[in-house]
């Protein structure tokens, strides 16, 4: 069978090989919507309201680990076009894709589908992802496909207009967490991940996920949803629906936050589930801190009545571990806190 779904056609019943076990499927039962995820109005931050918007970021951070962002600068022809050539070049021929297709997660800019483990694992998850790296654009743009022909034109800029989004939102959240001026620039914010998933129509959606529950290993996530529903967050032991808004970005503290937050922040489990009727394609920009940074609970967050958490790692660190321990994130941190003495 051809690895990648979105060279499949008409896909009229479920592939055995991605039918999960009956403990692991999601299942029939609707999952409700998220009712009040909290919005956060960018452009409120520029003048008087500023200080009540650093508290709604911090807030959010804190009670949802996750909150979705109006007004944040990317224009609404950017973020359509950049959505239209995603799924462009998920529907170029197969040999095309082909040149870009790697399970080695050191190779910059690859396609895949499922996980790095396509041909190691019990059942397959329901997605293709394209993924590249982004930041400094000079140094990456030239493994970027050539086709759809603006691709790199288009996603160059939208690139660099989404790293000055997150800086933006993580200058919002240092003040906040009353951290020195320039605290998650540089080395903690180093690298720019782009990840996109695509998902075709899937036959039936209670027997498979288009990603597996997680929690992102990342300082911090952006997702730019398409008008297809899927992403479904864990809220209180309960999966709740995200419905998207095509004009507002979702940020999700990572985990680096989390331990950088002294605990103070939750980064939560996630997941996506399929559609029966609609191709969908998300579009995820990651920060993440370059390897040998150091990474620890930020000295203003802790004091005698509230040690810190956590040791001091490194993100290579961190990252083997978190792969080593299945992407479980809560076996993961557990090798990195401090014992208590
Ligand atoms: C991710 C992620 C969700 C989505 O890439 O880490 O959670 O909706 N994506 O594709
Ligand atoms: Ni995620």
């Amino acid at each position: 069978m051809e690895v990648l779904m979105s060279n499949w056609s008409d896909v009229q019943s479920m592939p055995e090989s991605y039918v999960f076990p009956p403990d692991k499927r999601p299942g029939k039962h609707i999952f409700p919507d998220c009712k009040d995820i909290p919005t956060i109005d960018l452009d409120k931050a520029e003048g008087l309201n500023r200080a009540e918007i650093i508290q709604q970021i911090i807030k959010a951070s804190q009670e949802f680990g996750f909150f979705q962002v109006i007004n944040h600068g990317v224009s609404e022809n950017l973020m359509e076009d950049t959505i239209s050539v995603f799924q462009e070049f998920f529907g170029m021929p197969a040999e095309y894709k082909a040149s870009f297709y790697s399970n080695d997660i050191n190779q910059s800019c690859r396609i895949y589908s499922s996980t790095l483990n396509y041909h190691k694992e019990d059942f397959h998850y329901w997605r293709d992802n394209f993924t590249h790296r982004c930041h400094p654009l000079e140094d990456h743009i030239q493994s970027w496909p050539e086709k759809p022909p603006r691709y790199r034109e288009v996603i160059g800029i939208y690139c660099v207009e989404v790293r000055k989004f997150l800086l933006r939102i993580l200058d919002l959240i240092r003040e906040g967490l009353g951290l020195e001026s320039g605290y998650f620039e540089d080395e903690l914010s180093k690298i720019q991940l782009l990840s996109v998933n695509h998902h075709i129509p899937c036959p039936d959606p209670s027997l498979t996920l288009g990603m597996p529950e997680h929690c992102d290993p990342n300082l911090i996530s952006m997702l730019h949803q398409c008008a297809v529903p899927g992403l479904q967050v864990l809220k209180d032991g309960q999966w709740l629906g995200v419905e998207p808004q095509p004009d507002a970005f979702i940020v999700i503290p990572g985990l680096q936050l989390k331990v950088i937050s002294n605990d103070l922040f939750t980064s939560p489990k996630h997941r996506v589930i399929t559609h029966t009727k609609e191709a969908r394609t998300t579009i995820g920009t990651f920060l993440i801190p370059s390897s040998d940074v150091s990474i620890e609970p930020a000295r203003a967050l802790f004091d005698t009545g509230n040690p810190p958490v956590y040791r001091a790692f490194t993100y290579k660190e961190f990252f083997s571990t978190f792969t080593s321990k299945g992407c479980d994130a809560a076996n993961a941190l557990g090798c990195f806190k401090k014992k208590l003495e």
